[in-house]
């Protein structure tokens, strides 16, 4: 196809803890098994304890009200041309579990999150991931809501695959589904439910507004929407990295700003929209249950699949930004992409992995 610590066991440490474990071990050797990418992460021990190459700090703001502009933690900026259909997803399987592994804490605090929303309105027996990718947030879900059914929704088949035999791998196989869709059109087609997650996703919809009501309709009496939208981008350099002008990453991103308005602007039935995610969910006949942004905070030096995320990331601006870029900067580019040179992002010792993922939920009270 071609288109476009968040512990659960009550714990109020302000560093992550042995709590915080997205995986096991055993889910791990089987994913590993599979060929999947697995990102390991071993959690700083505990407060005070150093920080090594391998560990995660992940922490969190709760209850902080974000609602930055159109800035997107996920970079999709991976082709020359700006139309959405060239958006080529399943090319971007690998990237896109990777990223969302190197995410897996941010989502197990979030799946906690809602199930303390979820607590006192209703059993969650059914959960719709639309927009799934891979479906690492359907399996991290499936576990987070043992009695529920949770379905990978997607559009493109490889990326159901992929959630396919990661479910299986991490042993919740019987529970999860995939089903093929095209978005918008098939969304009033999917089932009800009682929580619908859709992450990073709506922005790709023309008409995002219209997309969330749809969304909202597939709702249960008491069930939540739960929109992953706007957040932090990363950054993973130093404002100065001793080559080029300072404030690379400040000019890729405001560049990236430009091209995310082309990319929306191309998309089929486009229209303008006010981000203002809490507003365009009452607007979407829901009530808002809060927005909360989570904080992956990875400090280097940062471990090899994270460098390679990273190294993926810079590939895709440096293609997709070539004529909007200042030759120094892409000279800089091209520096940091050599995978033999010490100064690459391969090698380097100052690269780290900081950003913060959002995500706003509203309920469906009638
Ligand atoms: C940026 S990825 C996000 C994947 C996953 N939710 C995550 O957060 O890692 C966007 C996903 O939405 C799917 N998608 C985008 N537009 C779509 C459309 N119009 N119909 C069906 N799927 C679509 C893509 O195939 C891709 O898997």
């Amino acid at each position: 196809m071609r288109r476009g610590c968040g512990c659960d066991r009550g714990c109020d440490c302000p560093r992550p803890c042995p709590h915080h474990t997205s995986l096991s071990r055993v889910q791990q050797q089987k994913l590993s098994l599979l060929g999947l990418a697995v990102h390991v992460r071993r959690q700083t021990p505990h407060p005070g304890g150093p920080v090594t190459a391998q560990q995660h700090t992940h922490t969190h703001q709760p209850g902080h009200q974000h609602d930055h502009s159109h800035s997107q933690s996920h970079d999709h900026t991976h082709s020359h041309s700006h139309s959405h259909e060239d958006i080529d997803w399943e090319a971007m399987a690998d990237h896109l579990e990777r990223e969302a592994e190197i995410g897996l804490p941010f989502l197990d605090e979030a799946a906690a999150w809602l199930r303390g929303l979820l607590r006192d309105s209703v059993a969650v027996t059914r959960v719709l991931d639309v927009g799934s990718g891979p479906g690492v947030a359907t399996s991290q879900l499936a576990l987070a809501f043992p009695e529920a059914e949770a379905v990978a929704v997607d559009g493109a088949p490889k990326l159901l695959e992929r959630a396919r035999a990661r479910a299986d791998a991490l042993g919740v196989g019987d529970r999860v589904t995939t089903r093929k869709a095209e978005l918008p059109d098939d969304l009033g087609s999917l089932g009800e439910a009682d929580l619908v997650w859709t992450g990073h996703v709506v922005h790709h919809l023309g008409d995002q507004q219209e997309a969330l009501r749809e969304m909202g309709r597939l709702l249960r009496p008491g069930g939540v929407l739960a929109v992953v939208e706007s957040g932090l981008n990363a950054r993973f350099l130093p404002r100065d990295i001793g080559m080029g002008r300072p404030g690379l990453l400040a000019r890729v991103e405001a560049t990236r700003e430009d091209w995310f308005v082309r990319m929306r602007t191309a998309l089929p039935g486009h229209k303008a929209t006010v981000e203002h995610w809490p507003g365009l969910l009452a607007a979407a006949g829901l009530t808002p249950s809060g927005t909360r942004s989570f904080l992956t905070d990875i400090p280097a030096p940062v471990d090899a699949p994270v460098r390679a995320h990273l190294h993926a990331q810079l590939t895709r601006m440096r293609d997709v930004l070539t004529d909007e870029l200042a030759a120094d900067d892409l000279t800089v580019l091209d520096r940091l992409l050599d995978d033999d040179s010490p100064e690459g992002i391969l090698n380097r010792p100052d690269a780290f992995y900081l950003t913060a993922t959002t995500v706003h939920t509203a309920r469906r009270t009638a």
